[in-house]
């Protein structure tokens, strides 16, 4: 299946020269969606996953659905002040813009073998960001997964030695 037919190009957003790869037109078709969820939901058993992580807000929309498939956990990444207990939290930059990312801090084991998923990865500030938070807890991170991937903007380079699953590429 060619998921890029259920990727939608939007020119200048959510500010000008930026072109938006809208993952709704995907989720909303229940076979590409499935067909995506199962090709990571393959790559985690290969690599013995124990527990997903995903970023807020659209690596919950990916992550979850692996989570559940594989019958183990899923902690959200949240931005600041959303999470109510003790977090750990990484500053970082994106496309467009700065965040911070918090994770609680019983969310993972020690030595627990996490998959990080999110939509897309774009600079990778925030798949390096979430990965810092899931090592400050002890957490090994054996793969990452992603729908889409935007080559040019060389977030692959942010996370050297990680492995990267990416369903479809600009
Ligand atoms: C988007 C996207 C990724 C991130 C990719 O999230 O869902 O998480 O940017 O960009 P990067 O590789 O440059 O970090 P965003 O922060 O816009 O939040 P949202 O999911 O809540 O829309
Ligand atoms: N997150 C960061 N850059 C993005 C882009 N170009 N499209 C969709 N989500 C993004």
């Amino acid at each position: 299946m060619n998921l890029k037919n259920y990727i939608a190009d939007v020119e200048n957003f959510p500010e000008e020269g930026i072109i938006f790869r809208d993952i709704s037109p995907l989720m909303a078709d229940g076979e590409a969606y499935r067909y995506a969820t199962n090709e990571i939901v393959k790559y985690a058993k290969d690599k013995g996953v124990e527990m997903i992580v995903g970023p807020e807000a659209r690596g919950f929309i990916v992550g979850c659905p692996v989570a559940y498939e594989l019958g183990i956990g899923f902690a959200p990444a949240r931005k600041k002040g959303k999470l109510p207990r003790e977090t750990v939290e990484v500053n970082y930059g994106l496309e467009y813009g700065q965040d911070t990312l918090q994770l609680h801090k019983d969310s993972i084991r020690p030595g627990q073998k996490v998959l990080v998923c999110d939509d897309l990865l774009a600079t990778g500030g925030t798949i390096a960001a979430t990965i810092e938070l899931i090592e400050s807890l002890g957490g090994v991170v054996v793969g990452t997964a992603f729908i889409v991937e935007l080559k040019d903007l060389k977030g692959r380079d942010k996370i050297k030695g990680y492995d990267i699953l990416a369903l479809a590429e600009y």
